[in-house]
């Protein structure tokens, strides 16, 4: 063969640098449509994680924003491994109650697991979506969610589920973190409006916050 030809580029057939080249850009191109459309609920198999507790989504944040006080009913949508809810459920007291619910039985069994050890027995778990609340309207002092809702579709749904079962002047907190299910503060205070939900205290940057909210009509015996 003609040494001259045999070094020219072959035009049909890429080169190995090429392949590595179009492989890295498809998969940044999939990473990048994931970023934005996945809706798969967070992974069990990651749970590790959720133990971090991440700035200004602190179990003291909460506490400042949620205020649970001894006696009431609460909510927890989407609690993850319970990092959030073994905080809240004893400060609730024996007469009181912390119902969570989460799409993943196994996250559920987590906590309940957890709550055994701990020798908590006033959490309640349900297996349900946080778009259709398996509660009464009006049953809960509180409900809250961190790092949940941007993650449920629709989270319009969730807040319109939320507010249904608040009680009149109950509490609505919800806590927000910068990953690819993040919600800003202006969204969520738009959505909340949008449920008559009035926007009442927050900690922390749009980036990552906690914000308090309360239904529309509340007396002035209650708090802010
Ligand atoms: C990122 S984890 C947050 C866990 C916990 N709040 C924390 O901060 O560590 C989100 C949780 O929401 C739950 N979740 C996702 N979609 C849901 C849905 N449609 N209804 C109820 N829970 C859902 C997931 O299973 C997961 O437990």
């Amino acid at each position: 063969m003609n040494a001259t030809i045999s070094r020219m580029p072959n035009r049909t057939h890429p080169t190995r640098h090429t392949k590595i080249a179009a492989a890295a850009g498809v998969a940044a191109l999939t990473a990048g449509a994931l970023w934005f459309t996945d809706q798969a609920p967070y992974p069990y198999a990651q749970r590790r994680l959720l133990d971090i507790q991440l700035p200004f989504l602190t179990k003291t944040d909460l506490d400042s924003m949620l205020q649970p006080r001894a006696g009431e009913r609460i909510l927890e949508l989407g609690p993850g491994t319970g990092l959030q809810a073994l905080h809240v459920a004893p400060q609730l007291g024996p007469s009181g109650r912390l119902d969570i619910v989460d799409i993943q039985q196994e996250m559920l069994d987590h906590v309940m697991t957890q709550a055994e050890r701990g020798d908590i027995s006033t959490i309640h778990p349900h297996r349900a979506d946080a778009r259709e609340l398996p509660f009464e309207d009006h049953s809960f002092d509180a409900v809250y969610l961190v790092t949940a809702l941007g993650e449920i579709p629709e989270p319009e749904r969730v807040l319109s589920a939320a507010t249904r079962v608040l009680r009149p002047g109950g509490r609505l907190v919800v806590g927000e973190f910068f990953d690819r299910h993040w919600i800003s503060f202006g969204r969520l205070h738009r959505m909340a409006d949008q449920n008559g939900l009035h926007f009442t205290a927050r900690r922390g940057p749009s980036l990552a916050y906690m914000a308090r909210f309360r239904p529309c009509g509340r007396t002035a015996a209650t708090r802010g």
